[in-house]
C-alpha cells in the first residue's frame, strides 16, 4: 500500500449515522409488510460481506417476521477502486436455499455486475425468489426493476464507512463519506 493510500481523507459526510437509522428502518417496515406472509416458506436474509455487515445487521433487526441469517462473501474489486468485472464466489450461502425467499442485501449497487450474477447463482440453485436490498444505489434510476429495496440514491463518488471500505478501510466509520478519488487506481 503506498502513502497516498494512507492518505486518504474523508471530503464530504453524505450519509449521517442518524440519516442511516431513519431510512433503514423505513425500509425494515417496508420489507416487513412483503414478506410477513411468506415466513411460513421460510425466508433467508443473505448478508454479502464484508461491505453490507453494518447495513444488514441493522435492517434486519427493524424486520418483524421470522427469517433465517446467512452470510455470502463475493469479490470484484480486488484492493482497488475499480471493479474487475469477474466476479468470485469466496463464500457461499451455507443453508439450502431451494424453495426459500431470498432477500439479497448488499452495500452498494454500482455496475450490477455482482447482484446479477449473485441473483441467477440463487435462482439455479432453487429459489422461490430472490430480490434485492441495498443501501446505496449509484444507477437508482436505471434499476427500479431489479433492485426492489433501495435506502439512497447514491451520488457518483467513491464512498467509505458504515461497512463500506476503500483497500480495507474505513470501514469502521459510523457514517457514509465520500473520498477523494484523485489519488485512486
Ligand atoms: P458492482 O458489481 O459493480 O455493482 O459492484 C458493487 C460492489 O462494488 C459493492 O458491493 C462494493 O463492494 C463495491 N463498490 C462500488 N462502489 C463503491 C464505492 O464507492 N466505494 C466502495 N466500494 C464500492
Ligand atoms: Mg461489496
Amino acid at each position: 500500500m503506498n502513502s497516498e493510500k494512507n492518505d486518504l481523507k474523508i471530503k464530504d459526510v453524505l450519509f449521517s449515522k442518524e440519516d442511516l437509522n431513519k431510512k433503514i428502518n423505513q425500509v425494515g417496515m417496508q420489507i416487513t409488510e412483503d414478506y410477513k406472509d411468506k415466513e411460513s416458506d421460510g425466508v433467508i436474509a443473505l448478508c454479502v460481506l464484508k461491505g453490507a455487515c453494518f447495513f444488514f445487521s441493522d435492517v434486519v433487526r427493524s424486520f418483524d417476521f421470522k427469517l433465517y441469517l446467512d452470510f455470502v462473501v463475493a469479490s470484484s474489486y480486488q484492493n482497488s477502486s475499480k471493479s474487475s468485472g469477474k466476479i468470485n464466489i469466496l463464500k457461499d450461502c451455507n443453508m439450502d436455499v431451494k424453495g426459500k425467499h431470498i432477500i439479497l442485501v448488499e452495500d452498494i449497487y454500482d455496475t450490477g455486475l455482482t447482484l446479477q450474477f449473485l441473483r441467477e447463482h440463487y435462482i439455479k440453485k432453487g429459489a422461490a425468489s430472490v430480490e434485492i436490498c441495498v443501501l446505496l444505489n449509484k444507477q437508482y434510476e436505471n434499476t427500479k426493476d431489479f433492485v426492489k429495496y433501495t435506502c439512497f440514491d447514491c451520488p457518483d463518488e467513491f464512498v467509505v464507512g458504515y461497512g463500506i471500505d476503500y483497500a480495507e478501510q474505513f470501514r469502521y466509520l459510523p457514517y457514509v463519506g465520500a473520498v477523494d478519488t484523485k489519488n485512486l487506481d
